[in-house]
């Protein structure tokens, strides 16, 4: 059989929050004893295509590697890395750049979308897929477990790897994203919109339990007052049913019953408490990680050198079958 080899970047933005938890994170710790090779790199080269404060930066990347290993990730199982740190990454993307079409880039949603929200358009922007690209294809990774935005970047990676084996002779196997299959969690205050990183919108990980119960108490709500589950006439309330759901593993017809004639803030009190309880174990492993920050970084540190070690290997295949060595 084929070797499973997970490849998955998160952009260094902010502390995770439920959402990404329940949609993402979950999948990765389960994937993570799956497979034969798994990498989690923070994009730290990727984020700073988009403005950001570099005065923040590198606490802004601990949190997020704080918040993966508490969440689960297994340095036993799998390799976190700074992709900074393994300059491997941005070198092959320079190699990369020479086959890929501009055609290729210029016309991609989220290339389009950034420059309309920012109007900023950096070269890092246009490029930021083929540096996935490299990421992904440095490890010869063929799974990558990914959100559906996420895909065209996958489309482009495969574009890359097909022209490099046909003009340099076989080299990479196809890449197959793993689109997460866990639930979209709405913001709290839009449930039209993703869950996100800003203020009031999303419950951080890291929230205490008093900023979690003002925040679910202040969380939107539909008109009238039954507990009930309707994505169409009560999308505020089913995005609240499907986190208390997710949260407790009751049955969402349980809840709903289980709620029958009680108020909103009863509802909302209860959630409150399941997301204090259900969040208290990875506090706990946070805490304990962020009081040793020497663990933290050797962690980092390890799992860096091994990629470097396994990039090298990958990259002078690359470079000999180009005949730049
Ligand atoms: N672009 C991804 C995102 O914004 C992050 C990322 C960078 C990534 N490199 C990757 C994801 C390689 C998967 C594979 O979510």
């Amino acid at each position: 059989m084929n070797m499973v080899k997970i490849f998955s970047g998160i952009r260094p933005s902010g502390k995770l929050h439920l959402g990404n938890y329940l949609g993402a994170i979950k999948n990765w710790i389960e994937l993570q004893n799956k497979a034969d090779q798994v990498i989690f790199m923070i994009a730290d080269y990727h984020a700073i295509t988009t403005p950001y404060d570099p005065k923040t930066y590198q606490q802004q990347i601990m949190d997020v590697a704080l918040d993966y290993l508490a969440a689960g990730i297994d340095p036993d199982k799998a390799l976190l890395i700074r992709q900074s740190k393994v300059p491997q990454h941005t070198e092959l993307a320079w190699i990369f750049n020479t086959i890929t079409s501009v055609g290729w880039l210029d016309r991609l949603p989220t290339y389009k979308e950034q420059l309309e929200k920012t109007g900023i358009n950096n070269m890092g922007l246009l490029d930021y897929p083929v540096l996935m690209a490299a990421d992904i294809l440095l490890y010869k990774s063929n799974l990558v477990p990914v959100g559906e935005d996420q895909v065209a970047h996958i489309d482009v990676t495969n574009e890359i790897a097909k022209r490099f084996n046909s003009a340099f002779g076989e080299t990479f196997e196809p890449v197959k994203p793993h689109l997460e299959e866990g639930a979209r969690i709405m913001s709290l205050q839009n449930p039209a919109k993703k869950m996100s990183k800003t203020s009031d919108e999303g419950i951080a990980l890291s929230d205490n339990p008093d900023i979690i119960r003002s925040k679910i108490k202040k969380a939107v709500t539909d008109s009238g007052k039954e507990i009930k589950y309707d994505p169409d006439e009560k999308s505020a309330i089913t995005n609240l049913l499907t986190v208390y759901h997710l949260l407790s593993g009751k049955e969402i017809k349980t809840i709903e019953k289980e709620y029958d004639g009680k108020s909103y803030s009863d509802f909302k009190n209860d959630l409150a408490e399941t997301a204090v309880n259900f969040l208290k174990p990875f506090q706990e492993k946070r805490k304990e990680f962020e009081n040793n920050p020497k663990k933290v970084l050797e962690i980092l540190e390890k799992s860096e050198e091994k990629s470097r070690q396994l990039a090298d290997k990958n990259l002078s295949e690359i470079k000999k079958k180009m005949g730049l060595i």
